[in-house]
């Protein structure tokens, strides 16, 4: 059975910012990126660490010999603990997509965020 929980106003998380909530009794990171709102479980699939936690940033995309690009400003939360990069908006490891962490869905409603669990 899903439930909503209150996550806070919109106008309180400013994009490129995050919140961690409790949610039945475990933690969950909801992050604004460009507008948009994701919730990522905190808790990293490789060894645990508090994977919401880490730095919002980029991160290199693929390109030519010699060429370093980076993109996807926002997107992509660091770990903390031994750096794997994550896809905010799906969850999913950026070296390998098999790995991920669990989402949750974000509604806004009246102003406010409220997240499915
Ligand atoms: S615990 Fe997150 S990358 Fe190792």
């Amino acid at each position: 059975m899903t439930s909503e929980w209150e996550v806070g106003r919109v106008e309180d998380l400013k994009p490129g910012t995050r919140r961690i909530i409790n949610v039945k009794g475990r933690q969950v990171g909801v992050f604004n990126v460009a507008g948009r709102f994701y919730a990522l479980r905190n808790i990293c699939p490789h060894q645990g660490a508090p994977l919401c936690e880490g730095e919002i940033g980029s991160t290199l995309l693929p390109s030519r010999p010699g060429e370093y690009v980076v993109g996807r400003e926002g997107e992509v939360l660091r770990c903390p603990w031994h750096q794997w990069e994550f896809d905010i908006t799906s969850g999913r490891c950026l070296v390998d997509s098999r790995v991920r962490v669990k989402t949750f869905e974000v509604v806004v409603r009246d102003g406010h965020l409220f997240l499915i669990a």
